[in-house]
């Protein structure tokens, strides 16, 4: 895994959602994996701030990790593939699928991350006009915090757009049957700084 990200920011966040996933794969019971869910939401959902015309804004958004750029056609494949095959996908495939791809550590870029936003509100209008955001992740319980101060944009087709509507659809739809609430913009962050704000740390920036 090349990233130039702290390895205990990749620990606290990335390997510990990669962790969620693969006991998932390896559950038993439905119980179990809703078990993990609650779990391992406030990781899946942080808060994003934004500012700007819409005011000061702070929202909860499911956020997924995104390929290297020279993977992202070869993984639209793949997730395309199986999103099309006839025929329901349970919780356990998609968690399986996940695992070599979004969650794969030779294939994601960890400096980024994304969400689509199913309205135009605050975080839409706000990004928009200033392409700006910081999230807030919590490393539960108590664990840990981190600030991400990121890059952000609005992204209405090509590539990200498509990755990020499959992604969401291969959570959302593919498991429970039925159609989806069509396709959203997708919002793609680009991580410019990091804080560590665990209780013993208080806010020290640790990265770049
Ligand atoms: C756990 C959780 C996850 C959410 N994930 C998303 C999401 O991925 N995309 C989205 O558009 N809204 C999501 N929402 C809803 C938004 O937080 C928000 O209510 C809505 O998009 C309005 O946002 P605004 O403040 O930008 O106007 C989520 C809400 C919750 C409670």
């Amino acid at each position: 895994m090349d990233s130039t990200l702290p390895q205990k920011f990749i620990n606290d966040y990335f390997l510990l959602r990669r962790l969620f996933v693969k006991k998932i794969v390896e559950s038993k019971s439905v119980k179990e994996i809703r078990n993990l869910m609650y779990e391992v939401s406030p990781l899946l959902s942080p808060m994003v701030a934004t500012y700007g015309p819409a005011g000061l804004n702070n929202a909860p958004f499911m956020l997924t990790f995104v390929p290297k750029e020279e993977y992202l056609e070869d993984i639209l494949s793949a997730l395309e593939a199986e999103i099309t095959r006839p025929g329901k996908l349970s919780i356990k495939n998609v968690a399986e699928l996940l695992l070599r791809t979004v969650y794969n550590p030779d294939i994601v870029d960890l400096s980024k991350l994304a969400s689509h936003l199913m309205n135009k509100g605050h975080t839409y209008v706000n990004v928009k006009a200033t392409g700006e955001a910081t999230i807030g992740i919590l490393i539960p319980p108590d664990k840990g915090a981190y600030e991400l101060r990121c890059k952000a944009e609005i992204i209405e087709d090509g590539p990200i757009y498509r990755y990020v509507n499959i992604v969401h659809d291969l959570m959302h739809v593919a498991p429970h049957g039925g159609g989806g609430h069509g396709w959203c913009p997708a919002i793609i962050f680009t991580i410019k700084e990091i804080y560590d704000n665990h209780y013993k740390v208080l806010g020290k920036k640790i990265y770049p």
